[in-house]
């Protein structure tokens, strides 16, 4: 099992229209060779953001880096830079082999 975090700093009251972008957004995760599970969490507000993650589950590393060279992965992406004002800086991707 791998799995694949994206952590995303929303700026303060920018919270629902982030929320928005990924309710609206269309999928193209299901039926990708290898993908298990994906989630929105919210994590903790601070002085100056809302701590987002995208937490997705492959079945491999394998599997992930595939769909990251994936039309999908692409199709996915088209827009995602287009809301620059609602974050604080650059997402921050982690990656994690399950050991257990
Ligand atoms: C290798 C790095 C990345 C990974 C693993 C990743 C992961 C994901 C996943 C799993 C989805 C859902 C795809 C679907 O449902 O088909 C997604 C969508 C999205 N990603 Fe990424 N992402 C990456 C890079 C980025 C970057 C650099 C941004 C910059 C803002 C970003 C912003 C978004 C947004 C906003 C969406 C929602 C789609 C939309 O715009 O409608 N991602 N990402």
């Amino acid at each position: 099992m791998f799995l694949a975090m994206n952590r995303f700093k929303v700026a303060l009251g920018k919270e629902d229209d982030f929320i928005n972008i990924w309710k609206n957004r269309d999928s193209y995760l299901e039926g990708v060779p290898g993908f298990v599970s994906f989630n929105l969490l919210r994590g903790e507000t601070n002085e100056d953001h809302t701590l987002f993650s995208s937490h997705a589950t492959w079945e491999s590393r394998q599997a992930f880096e595939d769909w990251t060279k994936s039309e999908a992965f692409r199709n996915a992406h088209k827009n995602a830079g287009s809301a620059k004002d609602i974050y604080n800086g650059h997402p921050k991707l982690e990656l994690f082999d399950a050991v257990i």
